[in-house]
């Protein structure tokens, strides 16, 4: 991969994986304090500065529930800024990537969705995402790639990832109650980050699905997530209590991914995503780092 990347929200849980895996390619991942997408002098700067040939935004504003309470806020980071984005990326050149959601879909499909399903987001998050996806897919050379239920190692952020979560619950011994109804295709950031290096080396731009293989349930996922770590306890099958304001969610959103196996590129099965979240986990900080020619740049 020729020339300099320029990785957006580098510090959260794609853009973590991103930079330690794209060993060899010269990333620029600007902090937010430097690259905030919303403030277009601050996107401008950066292009003017690191002259990127490709452009990876993993940045979104993908809090749910927030996102419904500040559609505002969601349109601008999740639609307007990509869109912004988008025409920087024609001005200077640049390739580009975004990532989209499974949450375009309403969830009302009997079989894994595909880049040709109509769209009918059910929540102020999925619309200013599918409008993000409008924005970008009117650029020249981009890529829009839908994921799913993303979990890895967020170097900015303690928040604990749901395999997290389960796990640390059922080991301290708290039932874990999950509702085997809501089926989704969960993807190791890990995995995805692989994946997206690959197609942006292909030149094939457009849409695309790019998830770990097999729809599941996320019951059957916590259950195996469990498992593999070693706790004894299982799952019970259940429903959270549904919280007031809370956004409307897709029942099913499992994304059929053969439009990028025909490029050659898949992904692996979910349950080596939740094998591999668990290896990456026990490897010391840093490690991973050590041929990645990664710079954390500052302000000019
Ligand atoms: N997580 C999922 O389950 C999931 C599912 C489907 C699709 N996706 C999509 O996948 C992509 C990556 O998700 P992720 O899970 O890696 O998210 P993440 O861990 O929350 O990381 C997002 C990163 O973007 C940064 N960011 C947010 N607003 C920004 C702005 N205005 N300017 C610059 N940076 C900004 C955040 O910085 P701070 O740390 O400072 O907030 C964070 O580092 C997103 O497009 C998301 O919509 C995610």
């Amino acid at each position: 991969m020729g020339g300099i990347v320029l990785l957006i929200g580098g510090y959260g849980q794609l853009g973590t994986a991103i930079r330690r895996r794209w060993t060899g390619a010269q990333i620029v991942a600007p902090p937010r304090d430097e690259l905030d997408i919303e403030n277009g002098e601050s996107v401008r700067r950066a292009f003017e500065r690191y002259r990127p040939a490709l452009v990876v935004n993993c940045a979104a504003f993908h809090d749910v529930d927030r996102c419904e309470r500040e559609p505002e806020r969601a349109f601008a980071v999740n639609a307007y800024a990509v869109r912004a984005l988008t025409h920087r990326c024609a001005e200077f050149d640049a390739a580009f990537v975004t990532i989209s959601t499974d949450y375009v879909f309403d969830g009302r499909a009997a079989r894994p969705y595909t880049e040709s399903d109509a769209e009918h987001p059910l929540s102020a998050y999925a619309a200013s995402k599918l409008a993000g996806e409008a924005a970008a897919r009117m650029g020249g050379r981009v890529y829009v790639v839908r994921t799913c239920g993303v979990y890895g190692h967020a170097e900015h952020r303690d928040k604990p990832s749901f395999i997290d979560r389960v796990v640390a619950r059922a080991a301290a011994g708290e039932r874990v109650t999950i509702s085997p109804e809501i089926v989704a295709s969960p993807t190791f950031a890990g995995h995805l980050a692989d994946a997206l290096r690959s197609l942006a080396e292909t030149g094939n731009y457009g849409l695309y699905h790019a998830v770990n293989e097999g729809p599941v349930s996320w019951f059957d996922f916590a259950a195996e997530a469990m498992r593999q770590a070693g706790v004894s306890a299982k799952p019970v099958p259940g429903s959270a209590p549904v919280r007031s304001g809370a956004a409307a969610r897709p029942q099913y959103s499992a994304l059929d991914c053969t439009k990028l196996a025909r490029l050659g590129i898949r992904l692996r099965i979910w349950q080596e995503g939740i094998r591999d979240y668990l290896a990456e986990r026990a490897v010391p900080a840093g490690g991973l780092f050590l041929d990645a020619e990664v710079s954390r740049s500052s302000a000019p």
